[in-house]
């Protein structure tokens, strides 16, 4: 295992107050995202959005590393450059999602499995080979009557850690990220105690492998109440919640967090992360950041809605809300908007 590697990419990722771009939604997700705009579900309209995310001016200052989807890695830009050449020569990392997506899980009605393992040494060298110095993997767990089973916890994690191994050892740093997802009527009690059980797995599966936790980011949910619980908890005591929690279960030797967004609205989502790093200021231990879709990437596509004549706005808007995040990880964010 390359260690030095391993540490240099997550140096890299988490440096300054810059955050990652998910960019990685999977051809479905982001066929769904397009429809909502009124945009046909093509390659071609996949490619060009991409290209507009990753073309955009300055992005470097905010973001540090993009993942990408499979389809997206294999193409090219419109003057021809391959997409993964194209983002390292706008001075960000290119990642990429190499879990093959959350099927449901047999016998465990409501549950996922993520899938992926098969034939994963050789994505992980050919992906390596066209550029990526980091990978992805998204574990789904949904907190609900008689859920989320010891099983689909069990199960999950040692799939997560199956592929940090593999990561590790072809030399790409491991966005290793179990999401709790906020659907459901559950307290925020209920959302802190399901993703402590399942964190304190996560890195139980993780050293029982032997995964080297200074290489690797750890991607997590914050602590937030279901989106149907009619207590919506203020901004600080999901920061308060979130930070506890990750106190609590995660070892101090990991590299560092990037947060998802999971559907919560951008503007939230950047509330939420600058209370969050302003606790971390003071107790944090790790380096703590952003790694977001939605909360990044859906007020630009909403300008762009397909439309070539747009590009420069959604451009500006996804530049606005980056400067956003970025602002939110150095704990100044509401001072400023
Ligand atoms: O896997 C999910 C993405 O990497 C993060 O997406 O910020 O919309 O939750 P999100």
């Amino acid at each position: 295992m390359n260690n030095h590697k391993l540490l240099q990419t997550v140096n890299e990722l988490m440096a300054g107050d810059k955050g990652l771009l998910a960019m990685d939604e999977s051809n479905p997700t982001c066929n769904a995202r397009f429809k909502q705009y009124g945009i046909d579900a093509t390659e071609e309209n996949r490619r060009a959005y991409r290209e507009l995310l990753i073309s955009t001016r300055g992005l470097k200052e905010y973001i540090s590393g993009a993942i990408l989807y499979d389809e997206t890695i294999r193409q090219v830009t419109l003057e021809g450059s391959p997409m993964a050449r194209a983002v390292t020569a706008a001075g960000i990392i290119p990642g990429i999602k190499v879990d093959t997506g959350a099927k449901a899980m047999a016998g465990q009605a409501g549950e996922k499995i993520t899938e992926g393992l098969d034939n994963l040494r050789e994505r992980l060298e050919e992906y390596s080979s066209m550029g990526a110095r980091f990978a992805k993997w998204r574990m789904v767990i949904t907190i609900g009557k008689n859920r989320p089973t010891l099983v689909c916890i069990e199960e999950n994690t040692s799939a997560l850690a199956r592929y940090t191994m593999l990561c590790q050892e072809a030399g790409l740093v491991p966005i290793v990220e179990p999401e709790v997802m906020m659907d459901g009527d559950h307290s925020i009690e209920d959302c802190s105690r399901v993703t402590g059980l399942v964190l304190r797995e996560v890195f139980h599966k993780l050293n029982g492998q032997g995964a080297l936790l200074e290489g690797l980011i750890l991607k997590p949910n914050m602590i937030l109440p279901g989106l149907n619980n009619s207590n919506q908890n203020s901004v600080d005591e999901v920061a308060a919640a979130t930070m506890s929690c990750l106190l609590r279960n995660v070892p101090a030797a990991v590299g560092g967090i990037a947060f998802l967004s999971g559907g919560q609205s951008a503007n939230l989502a950047s509330h939420r992360l600058n209370a969050i790093c302003t606790i971390n200021r003071e107790k944090g231990i790790w380096p703590l950041t952003f790694s977001f879709s939605r909360a990044l990437q859906l007020e630009a596509l909403e300008i762009w809605s397909g439309k070539e004549s747009k590009t420069l706005d959604a451009q500006n808007k996804l530049f606005e809300s980056t400067r956003r995040n970025s602002l939110a990880r150095s704990g100044h964010f509401s001072n400023t908007y």
